[in-house]
């Protein structure tokens, strides 16, 4: 959350988050290479460092695929999402070696600039002449190599605050680009080097468990969405009870096809868009902390009555009209403005218990 650049914030969590990713990634290239040689004595250290890291950065690929959905599954996975990029930029470095070692092991001393001959050395682009078994697997590497540096220069939130939350949101979808061509680089190259077995099979278990997770998540949130719309009078849709709202805490609900998060705080209830600025974080996972919604994510602040950030801060979400009769929570589905104040409704004395 900012209105100008600044620099990243360190704490305990993220030095620890970084500290085990880094013992992480060694111990894994150790137990790799070691296995390596161990295992296939003919194993040169340059292959197996080439095979270490290419399939550390795959790893942390899929380990950074599974924590949003694991998050919108269960909450206990949230500190995972907390350092996330660091996660993305540790892949990053670990792709780029993988890459940089290929270059040099197999096409630094040819005639040809190295990143020509990965782009040339094997010609079989044509399907239907070579077959799909042939078509070249480095160079598809490579586009996913330069995917990922994007995203990993992108990666800071100096890029997040230039570029606009919706458009990095977007540029950082090419991460699903990238593991597509990586599935067919590490499938293909594991075909024409006859290594297919075991590969396939992990590989095929990758698959399943991103694309399964994702589905689950998905169906988990529109689940949630379906059946939550009760229209009332007036169009305003009758969303729950008061009581099912604990204290400082809110649910989501779909309306027209858009998350909102209600909030009950301090005898009153507000509504405003469960997205949140920064990464379309769910803010109806959140809590009220000294007045202010805090974000799950990263902990970006908005006041419950007008979805603004507190000064000096300048993000804000469209709000929602909201009115209590009876105890049941009634709200207009029209979106006003981002960071239109509007009047929170009160909760009658008898309903303010918290359940
Ligand atoms: C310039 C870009 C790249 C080049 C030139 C390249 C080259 C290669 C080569 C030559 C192999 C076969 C190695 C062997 O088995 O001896 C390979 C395998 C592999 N690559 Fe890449 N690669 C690139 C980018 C990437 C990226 C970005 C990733 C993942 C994030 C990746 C992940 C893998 C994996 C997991 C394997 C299988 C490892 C194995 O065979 O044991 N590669 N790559
Ligand atoms: S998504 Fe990062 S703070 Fe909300």
């Amino acid at each position: 959350m900012s209105i100008s650049y600044r620099a990243v914030q360190w704490n305990r969590q993220k030095r620890m988050y970084d500290l085990t990713l880094a013992v992480g990634c060694v111990l894994y290239l150790a137990v790799f290479l070691g296995a390596s040689i161990a295992l296939r004595p003919g194993t040169t250290a340059e292959t197996a460092l080439i095979r270490g890291f290419g399939t550390l950065s795959f790893l942390l690929l899929h380990v950074i695929l599974s924590i949003g959905p694991l998050c919108r599954l269960d909450h206990r996975f949230l500190p995972l999402l907390y350092n996330r990029r660091h996660l993305g930029v540790t892949m990053f470095l670990a792709a780029l070696a993988h890459g940089l070692l290929s270059l040099i092991q197999f096409h630094a001393l040819g005639v040809l600039d190295p990143l020509a001959s990965v782009l040339v050395s094997n010609g079989s682009y044509g399907v239907a002449e070579s077959g799909l078994a042939q078509f070249p697997f480095q160079p598809l590497g490579f586009v996913a190599l330069l995917v990922l540096f994007v995203m990993a220069a992108t990666s800071h939130d100096f890029w997040l605050a230039n570029l606009t939350a919706p458009t990095w949101k977007r540029l950082h979808m090419g991460v699903y680009f990238a593991y597509a061509l990586l599935i067919a680089h590490v499938a293909l190259g594991a075909l024409q080097q006859e290594r297919a077995t075991a590969y396939s099979a992990l590989l095929g278990l990758g698959l399943v468990w991103v694309a399964g997770l994702h589905l689950a998540a998905g169906w988990k949130e529109s689940a949630g969405d379906a059946g939550s719309e009760t229209k009332g009078e007036d169009g305003w849709v009758e969303v729950g009870h008061v009581d099912d709202i604990a204290e400082d805490r809110a649910v989501t609900v779909c309306l027209a096809g858009e998350r909102v998060a209600i909030f009950r705080y301090d005898g009153k209830i507000s509504a405003l868009s469960n997205v949140c600025q920064h990464q379309n974080g769910p803010l109806g996972e959140g809590k009220i902390v000294d007045g202010c919604i805090v974000c799950p994510w990263h902990g970006y602040q908005y006041r419950p009555e007008d979805g603004s950030s507190p000064p000096p801060f300048t993000e804000k979400v469209p709000t929602f009209r909201v009115a209590v009769r009876e105890g049941e929570i009634l709200v207009d589905p029209t979106p006003l403005p981002p960071g239109t104040r509007t009047e929170p409704a009160r909760i009658p004395a008898e309903q303010e218990t918290p359940s």
